[in-house]
């Protein structure tokens, strides 16, 4: 019998684990290609490979035990992106010329062995910030979300090399509309109740919420199809005013190929007669029009929240399908494959009124601005702008998650959110009448 590992050997495992998926993700970038960008808003693929160490380094050393910097140079270029919030990133955003990739690489390594070395420190330190390994469940998340950001970017510039993988494509399922009576939503958590959450996940904000009628399954490539080529996607009075003088021909994601529609997927593009079953993945403001034309609207997250967790009993579930540990039946996560399903593909996962892929198989975009629950506290000192600096008129929340989502990401309270314009991201969305 072996004994069950202890707090440190856990976080250690974790740790590695996470890692190891960071390296295996960066070793299929060729060197040449480290300093594109494959989306112009973010930086070269070269600085998330300083990031990750960097965060790390800056939240657990630096920021929660106070040791100071490791090396103050790459804890500083590396700290953050490239939106400008302070002096530091400042500096970053105009950054011409970056450390060789070997530096960058040694500097990742002491990083790693250090934190190892700390992590029965962290846990022994009082406070909000070590307690239950808080600051450590912080890198691990952080390091998670990146690896989904990353591989977005691929999406836009095909570079990583593929180790055979092969799209998932079917016609996929059409919706049907589900009524959802009226009732409570439960966005969020108390404090108490999990070990760990990001500071936009608190405090529990429930609410009570009219009936709704949903689409029991998002919108597809071939649904959204028919708005682009009838034209509808040209007509203003579909879209938001503010999105008029930004909306491009057709979804970011898309190209016109000679056979008609080519769908982007991170090794390159599927004809859409194959990928017709695939979430529509386009930009917020797109999902908005597609719904404006159809004579319905975005669920709200509140909408959303309900139809995966509540129950027609009253009780509330943990998943969208009950209690089960999430399992790869239950939805299209964690990189079991490196595309979306067809829309339909996980029956078992759907919630208890019959909504299917709400957890999985690409972000769902919700009609909800993304912002503060009542009682928001930034309780990570470290790291106090993770949410606040999101909360504008500009950020929108996602739900549920993607492929390229981590199973520790799959919990109720978990929000996400992006730009209204950004279609670049592993999205879905799907209807509210
Ligand atoms: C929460 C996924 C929107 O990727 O911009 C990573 C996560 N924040 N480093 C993002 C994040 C800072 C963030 N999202
Ligand atoms: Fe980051």
């Amino acid at each position: 019998m072996s004994e069950s590992p202890s707090p440190t050997e856990r976080f250690e495992r974790e740790l590695r684990d996470c890692w190891s998926r960071s390296d295996a993700l960066f070793d299929r970038v060729s060197p040449a290609d480290l300093l594109d960008r494959p989306i112009q808003l973010r930086h070269p693929i070269l600085f998330y490979v300083g990031h990750l160490p960097a965060f790390v380094w800056n939240q657990v050393g630096a920021g929660a035990l106070g040791l100071g910097p490791l090396d103050a140079e790459l804890d500083c270029l590396f700290e953050r992106g490239i939106d400008p919030h302070d002096a530091c990133a400042a500096e970053d955003a105009s950054i011409q010329s970056w450390p060789e990739l070997e530096a960058v690489h040694a500097y990742r390594d002491r990083v790693r062995a250090r934190i190892l070395e700390l992590i029965p420190q962290v846990l022994a330190t009082p406070g909000e910030l070590c307690e239950k390994g808080r600051v450590l469940h912080l890198c691990l998340e952080h390091e998670r979300l990146h690896h989904e950001t990353l591989l977005y970017m691929f999406q836009e510039q095909p570079g990583l090399r593929s180790l055979g993988e092969q799209p998932d494509v079917g016609a996929g399922v059409a919706s049907s509309v589900v009524e959802i009576p009226g009732g409570e939503s439960r966005i969020g958590a108390r404090w108490e109740d999990q070990d760990f959450g990001w500071d936009n996940e608190f405090g529990l904000h429930i609410q009570e919420i009219p009936a709704f009628s949903l689409d029991s399954h998002p919108v597809r490539v071939s649904d959204f199809a028919e708005f682009v080529d009838s034209g509808a996607w040209m007509k203003d009075r579909y879209w938001d005013a503010q999105d008029l003088d930004w909306r491009p021909e057709h979804p970011g994601s898309w190209v016109r190929g000679p056979q008609g529609w080519e769908i982007k997927w991170i090794f390159g593009r599927v004809p859409i007669a194959q990928a017709g079953g695939w979430p529509a993945q386009v930009s917020y403001a797109a999902a908005t029009a597609y719904a404006r034309w159809k004579g319905a609207s975005l669920p709200s997250e509140a909408q959303l929240n309900r139809a995966a967790y509540s129950t027609p009993s009253g009780r509330w579930r943990s998943y969208p399908w009950g209690e089960q540990p999430l399992s790869p039946k239950h939805g299209r996560l964690d990189f079991e494959r490196w595309s979306p399903a067809p829309v339909g593909s996980h029956p078992a996962g759907a919630s208890a009124w019959g909504i299917h892929e709400l957890v999985g198989n690409g972000w769902e975009w919700t009609s909800s601005r993304f912002g503060p629950l009542p009682g928001f506290r930034a309780w990570a000192s470290t790291y106090p702008g993770y949410s606040a600096d999101f909360f504008d008129d500009w950020h929108q929340v996602v739900f549920g998650g993607s492929w390229a989502t981590h199973p520790s990401l799959v919990r109720r309270s978990f929000r996400n959110w992006y730009q209204r314009r950004y279609p670049f991201v592993f999205s879905s969305f799907r209807l509210v009448r």
